[in-house]
């Protein structure tokens, strides 16, 4: 697929392996959420647009770049989402940030949206979409359809680990938008957890179950 790049890097690679682990806290599992968001967020910003500025060094004028436009939005699909925003912030301090509430109910798998709110200049900026896990893909899916009723300049995904069902699934429905992970997995078990996987996200962050 085109749109998809993995990025696998030594250094994601090596904290892939250690989030992968059941025996990792939860307090390292945030900090290796954070420090892999990080460095994906490096490759996913790799085509921003620049323009040209001119400054005065210490001792010359200087023609150089900075990047075009409004800065970044960054929107966490809640609530494992939000284990990658500080990450991506360390790289993009003046980015603005969207939320989006959304869990898969267990049964049918499907998403339910219980929370939306975006930067009311979103039509102005790029949006990059972060979640861990793209599973099944509903919830990337409905979670894009959503932010692209703003109209914003572009949307690129983010997620940590994804599942062959899930890439097909959110480049059918969203063919326009670029998907970043850091490994592609084998399959999805009959609850739809990815296999090998992580485990649950979220749980693994917070510390809930
Ligand atoms: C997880 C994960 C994704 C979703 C992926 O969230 O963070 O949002 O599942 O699955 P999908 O691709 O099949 O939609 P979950 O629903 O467990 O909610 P949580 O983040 O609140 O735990
Ligand atoms: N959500 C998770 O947190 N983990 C999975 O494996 C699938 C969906």
């Amino acid at each position: 697929m085109e749109n998809v790049t993995i990025t696998n890097h030594p250094l994601i690679q090596h904290k892939l392996t250690l989030l992968r682990d059941k025996n990792t806290s939860s307090k390292e599992f945030r900090s290796l959420v954070s420090e892999i968001a990080t460095l994906m967020c490096y490759e996913a910003t790799r085509n921003l647009p620049l323009v040209e500025v001119e400054i005065e060094t210490p001792v010359a004028v200087a023609k150089t770049k900075v990047i075009a436009g409004k800065k970044l939005a960054f929107v966490p699909i809640l609530r494992a989402g939000l284990g990658m925003v500080d990450g991506v912030l360390d790289l993009v301090p003046a980015a603005r940030i969207g939320h989006i509430g959304l869990y898969r109910d267990p049964e049918t798998l499907m998403p339910v949206e219980y929370y939306c709110k975006l930067p009311s200049d979103i039509n102005e900026r790029e949006v990059i979409v972060v979640d861990p896990m793209l599973a099944t893909g509903g919830s990337a899916i409905d979670a894009i359809t959503k932010i692209k009723e703003r109209h914003p300049k572009s949307i690129k995904f983010m997620c940590i680990l994804a599942a062959p069902e899930g890439l097909q699934a959110l480049s059918s429905a969203h063919p326009d938008v670029e998907i970043y992970c850091a490994a592609l997995d084998e399959k999805l078990n009959d609850h739809g957890y990815i296999i090998p996987g992580l485990g649950d996200a979220g749980d693994r962050i917070f510390g809930t179950k």
